[in-house]
């Protein structure tokens, strides 16, 4: 089979010269590798096209489909973003009614903008031992289903951020017999379905639309991405229209070798580069329970994915945020993401049993150097460090008033205490991992200022919480008599 990389290898070599985009003619200019440009093409002649694939692209993304399990697969070069936004786009009519879990990227709430859709929302269970949310279970898809009526699609995340895995399959079935498709947000899971070590991906459990980030667990760069296609509920061609529009008229050929390249890696070397990663993991796993105050979500196979290494401060004295800081600034060690009880590492097939190493005796040290926590201040009114409770402003709410009209709506900023029972005007995410906190249309409660106020004060990013005249303000939206 013929390969993008080498393609461009070999182009690259040759002696056409290119009177076309892109600009740098593909000769650098600046200390980035001369090679990047060299092999930096666009459509050209004999490369294919990505929005109307007839040979090389083609030939790719069938056999991404066939290593998947999939029907049909299609390379994204604008990240899982366009994947979300396509998929849900394609299954929804403007102003459609989706019920999606409430712990979606924030890729899933800009489609819902996009496309004016009515949200339902699906709540995770929290798991108040980690401060994390669950997977969503078949039961509780299926209760929304009998509660709602018109519900068009079902979107969930699978793994979440944190690597937790619902029971796909279980959920198709109940989404199957209402007759309309689920779409499964596995941008943390390109690597499922490739060892007995990781749960079935999505495509296998019976999915109509799944999306994976190549770039996050898979060798591959930044905003490579996947989505598939599966089974008749999903219209092919308005999933391509849709594609079309999100994802850029000039993609990047060295990101597309980089998907083809992580996906011939996978096939030539998956069994063994898969097997250590399981074995390397488990040996700091184990390695590890000699902490005494520290503790870890133990990998559980299609339940808690193994990339994921979640260190629980919640028993120490030690906030997760300030065990992110001191793993970076003592010990050099950059971690995926920081909350108010937990720290969140990764790890992938690409790991070196340095990083394992180094990782395992900055813990172990840290630990020796904890106590136990005497009072549970953040537990004791918010069992999550990042708790969404089910906002009072569902879409049936009186006054409620759909994302797209409040995101499009008349705003104003007001002092963050004095915000309490009015209807947000703009997102508050915490960030990572761009789970809204509140979405524009929900009612602003005491609890989430109270919360906002602690994230902030724990040193956490919160993105739209704007300090003016040296207070905390929050995007409302306008009454309607002012
Ligand atoms: C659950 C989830 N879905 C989707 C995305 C978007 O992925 P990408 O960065 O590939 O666009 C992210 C990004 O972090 C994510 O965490």
């Amino acid at each position: 089979m013929e390969h993008l990389f080498e393609k461009l290898d070999e182009y690259g070599r040759g002696d056409v010269y290119p009177y076309h985009m892109p600009g740098h003619k593909r000769h650098g200019c600046g200390s980035l590798c001369e090679e990047i440009y060299r092999k930096d093409i666009t459509e050209i002649e004999g490369f294919d096209d990505l929005h109307q694939p007839t040979g090389i692209l083609r030939d790719l993304q069938t056999h991404a489909a066939k290593l998947y399990g999939a029907e049909e697969s299609f390379y994204l070069v604008n990240g899982s973003t366009a994947g979300i936004l396509s998929a849900v786009s394609a299954v929804l009519p403007f102003g459609g009614h989706i019920l999606m879990a409430r712990n979606c990227h924030k890729s899933a709430y800009h489609a819902a903008y996009l496309r004016n859709l009515k949200v339902s929302y699906l709540y995770p269970d929290l798991m108040g031992e980690y401060d994390i949310f669950d997977g969503i279970r078949p039961e509780q898809v299926r209760e929304a289903l009998e509660q709602e009526t018109g519900i068009e699609a079902v979107l969930i995340v699978s793994p979440t951020y944190e690597g937790r895995i619902s029971d796909v399959a279980g959920i198709a079935r109940v989404v199957h017999e209402k007759g309309i498709p689920l779409i499964v947000d596995e941008a943390h899971g390109a690597h499922l379905g490739f060892s007995e070590d990781f749960a079935p991906n999505s495509c296998q459990a019976g999915a109509d639309l799944v999306i994976h980030s190549v770039h996050k667990t898979l060798p591959s760069p930044t905003q490579t991405a996947l989505l598939h296609v599966n089974g008749a509920i999903v219209d092919r061609q308005r999933l391509r229209r849709f594609l079309h529009i999100y994802q850029s008229s000039s993609p990047s050929y060295l990101l597309m070798a980089g998907i083809d390249n992580a996906l011939q890696y996978v096939e030539e070397k998956g069994a063994e580069a898969f097997a250590a990663f399981a074995a390397n993991y488990a040996r700091l796993f184990q390695e590890l329970s000699e902490c005494g105050h520290l503790r870890f979500l133990s990998p559980e196979a299609g339940k808690q994915d193994i990339g994921k290494l979640l260190i629980s401060t919640k028993m120490t004295n030690m906030s997760g945020k300030k065990l992110y800081d001191i793993l970076l600034q003592k010990y050099h060690l950059q971690l995926e993401m920081a909350a108010e009880t937990y720290a969140l590492a990764m790890f992938t097939l690409n790991d070196t049993k340095e990083g394992y190493e180094r990782l395992k005796s900055a813990l172990l040290e840290i630990d020796k150097t904890l106590e136990r926590k005497t009072s549970d201040k953040s537990g004791a009114d918010c069992p999550s460090g990042r708790l969404f409770l089910q906002n009072p402003a569902s879409p049936d709410t009186v006054g409620a008033v759909s994302l797209a009209a409040a995101w499009d709506g008349e705003k104003r900023f007001v002092r963050l205490q004095e915000s309490l029972g009015l209807f947000a005007g703009e997102f508050v995410n915490l960030y990572p991992p761009g789970v809204p906190l509140l979405a524009p249309g929900e009612v602003i409660t005491a609890q989430l200022i109270k919360d906002i106020k602690r994230y902030l004060k724990c040193g956490l990013k919160v993105q739209g919480i704007e300090v003016m005249q040296k207070e905390l303000r929050i995007c409302v939206l306008c009454d309607d008599k002012e």
